[in-house]
């Protein structure tokens, strides 16, 4: 049997499935699935290899026409890919359980690739992975890729429309993670998205968000990538340390600059961008914090006068 007929066999208990169609599905989550898939063939030599992403790829049909052929948004997304694994391996590497959210999942297959990637203990720190997206995407993730009692696929729509989210937390500490879908959203939908995370979390939690320079963005169609599958992005942040300012409780950790690991030669498409953008990062994963709510009633207490 071939690698994606068994993958699709274990996916569906070996009953015959239905052929898993890309109707009403965003094609952006292809980019991040088929950069996965060829990392090796886009990124010579890059630790970084997804069995399970070259299995979905396999079963879809996917019309690479309509998605161009622009290697630099997909090495980019490998670079995310990476600079993720890594900031959940050392979240893991604390002694907590932690709750690992998934949100606009796509065909992301990190539960996967993460798992192969931890220690054993800091696999036991996962209490539960919460993948979620749109309706239409949840359905295809259904038939492609495995639930468990660890594993959870919930529906969502941003900005906030998250309740299935919110029933499968516990009291674990969550970490939130948004990849690849905050450039889709206006800035205000940006903030309410938020906003509404602090509410599912008032115990506190953590974040991992990408971001892109709004001069990167509207360089992106130099490429025939975003230009032919007519892309509008909405959402460009110049400094990630402006999260904090959009919703209450956010507190910005760190960032980690996504083009700095690409060869140079794969990076030239960035340097008239980057002048744009007076050499900030022009893209970047941030770390946030989202602070238990009681901290933030404090500076609002009233003041004794007597
Ligand atoms: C570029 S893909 C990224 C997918 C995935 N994070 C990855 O890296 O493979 C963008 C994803 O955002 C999802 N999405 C777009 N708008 C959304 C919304 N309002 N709420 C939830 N998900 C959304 C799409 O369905 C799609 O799966």
């Amino acid at each position: 049997m071939s690698e994606a007929a068994e993958a699709r066999a274990l996916s569906t208990g070996g009953i015959a499935p239905v052929a898993p169609t890309l109707d009403g599905v965003s094609r952006t989550l292809l980019i991040p699935l088929l950069a996965r898939a060829e990392a090796q063939s886009l990124w010579p030599g890059v630790a970084f290899d997804d069995a399970a992403a070259r299995s979905l790829t396999a079963q879809l049909a996917v019309d690479r026409a309509e998605l161009g052929s622009d290697p630099f948004p997909m090495r980019l997304c490998i670079s995310r890919s990476l600079a993720i694994q890594e900031a959940l391996g050392a979240f893991l590497r604390e002694p907590i359980e932690r709750t690992l959210v998934l949100i606009a999942c796509g065909l992301d297959t990190l539960p996967v690739r993460l798992d192969a990637s931890l220690e054993p203990a800091q696999q036991a720190r996962i209490r539960r992975w919460v993948c979620a997206d749109l309706p239409p995407v949840m359905a295809l993730r259904d038939q492609l890729l495995p639930t468990s009692e660890r594993i959870r696929h919930v529906r969502a729509s941003l900005p906030d429309q998250l309740d299935e989210i919110a029933a499968a937390l516990d009291e674990t500490r969550p970490v939130f993670i948004l990849e690849g879908v905050l450039p889709y959203l206006a800035a205000e939908q940006v903030a309410d998205c938020l906003a509404a995370l602090g509410r599912l979390a008032p115990a506190g939690a953590d974040l991992l968000i990408d971001g892109y320079h709004p001069a990167l963005l509207a360089f992106s169609r130099l490429g025939n990538t975003f230009r032919r599958m007519r892309t509008r992005f909405r959402f460009g942040i110049a400094d990630p340390r402006d999260y904090a300012g959009m919703a209450a409780r956010i507190h910005f950790r760190a960032q980690q600059d996504l083009l700095r690991p690409l060869p140079w030669h794969h990076r030239k498409r960035a340097w008239l961008p980057s002048l744009v953008a007076g050499g900030k990062p022009l893209a970047t994963l941030a770390q946030l914090e989202l602070r238990p709510s009681t901290e933030d009633a404090t500076p609002f207490r009233s003041v004794r006068h007597d």
